[in-house]
């Protein structure tokens, strides 16, 4: 005889430290007597018909599930309309998902996702107060307010950083220039974070405006200087001129053909999505997935956890929702850690 049921599903594009989610929850789960159930595909698992889930067992307890990267319930970032049967509206979905929620006889759902997910679940527990949900905020981007970091951004940075020493000691053999490319969006903590770690020469992230003068300046310096330049650029950076290709390649053609310095770009792509969970990702990961377990017992809901200075907090959605993502700001630690040991970051 079990306490109730808690679902789980995991929303919005990957990112490491999912898997570590899951299973501190089904440990918490098996400790106060809940079976705990994994609505697969994100929201789709539970907007389609039949519906798509499983119940977990003790192979959830596999402490592999700490580092390994993915979702064994898999994640959409599409809309779930996307996988509705033709003709299927928004109001189709919402009545399905809180239907299916219903079906189910959840006490509570924990809903792993990015800035779409908290928007999402703003209004829904908003329309719906028999929807109760916990959520987990998680993105390699970081740019969700409310908390310092969410799953899966320090093992981004990591494989970020790991990948910039490597790209290093070519750029250094060549005397190259390299530029590489990370993901983000329209945010450039994993730039800055991973650039610092990996002592990249410049880093251009959204939030500031480069000048163009004073980053050939900077990198013909840093050139003569060891005979290399390691530039990490995000995604959503300005290109330098109107080309075609990828933010990065369009920097190396610039200082190319303006400081004739042999460049090469490269886009790290969605390994940044990957990686084993680090050991930070693995402890923020069964936190969260501990505390929405305990949270959901004694009925707190509508709130996002949150990982602040050490501590595990939680937000009402509705606060996050009203102001949902963060950029670096001028305060960022990082950022004037950067500009003390030279390293070339913009305009501010
Ligand atoms: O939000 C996570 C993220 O990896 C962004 O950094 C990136 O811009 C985007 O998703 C890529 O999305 P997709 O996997 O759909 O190409």
């Amino acid at each position: 005889m079990t306490k109730g049921r808690i679902g789980i599903l995991t929303s919005g594009g990957d990112c490491s430290g999912l898997n570590a989610v899951i299973r501190a929850a089904y440990l918490r789960c098996k400790e106060l007597g809940y079976e705990l159930i994994g609505i697969m595909n994100g929201g789709r698992g539970m907007a389609i018909r039949p519906m798509d889930y499983v119940v977990f067992d003790d192979l959830v307890s596999d402490r592999f599930l700490l580092k390994r990267a993915g979702s064994i319930i898999k994640s959409n970032s599409k809309s779930i309309l996307q996988y509705m049967s033709h003709g299927s509206t928004e109001v189709d979905v919402v009545k399905n998902m809180i239907g299916g929620y219903k079906d189910l006889g959840l006490k509570g759902l924990i809903y792993v996702g990015g800035d779409g997910s908290m928007t999402m679940l703003r209004d829904l527990i908003d329309m719906h107060e028999d929807f109760k949900v916990v959520a987990i905020p998680k993105t390699i981007d970081n740019d969700l307010s409310g908390t310092d970091f969410s799953v899966g951004f320090i093992t981004a940075t990591e494989v970020v950083a790991n990948a910039l020493f490597d790209i290093s000691t070519t750029a250094a053999s060549h005397d190259r220039v390299m530029i590489v490319e990370v993901m983000g969006r329209e945010a450039g903590y994993i730039a800055l974070y991973a650039g610092l770690a990996a002592g990249a020469d410049v880093i251009l992230v959204p939030e500031f405006k480069y000048d163009a003068d004073k980053l050939l300046e900077s990198i013909k310096k840093t050139h003569d200087k060891n005979g290399c330049c390691l530039v990490v650029v995000a995604e959503a950076v300005a290109k330098p001129e109107d080309t075609q290709g990828g933010v990065a390649d369009s920097f190396a053609k610039f200082i190319k053909n303006k400081i004739g310095l042999d460049s090469r770009s490269v886009n790290l792509g969605h390994i940044q999505r990957g990686g084993d969970t680090s050991v930070i990702d693995r402890l923020i990961a069964t936190s969260f997935g501990v505390r929405a377990v305990d949270m959901i017992d004694t009925d707190d809901f509508g709130k996002m956890l949150c990982y602040r200075m050490g501590q595990i907090t939680s937000i009402p959605l509705e606060r996050i929702a009203d102001d949902l993502n963060r950029h670096i700001t001028k305060n960022d630690y990082c950022l004037e850690v950067a500009k003390r040991i030279g390293v070339y970051i913009g305009e501010h």
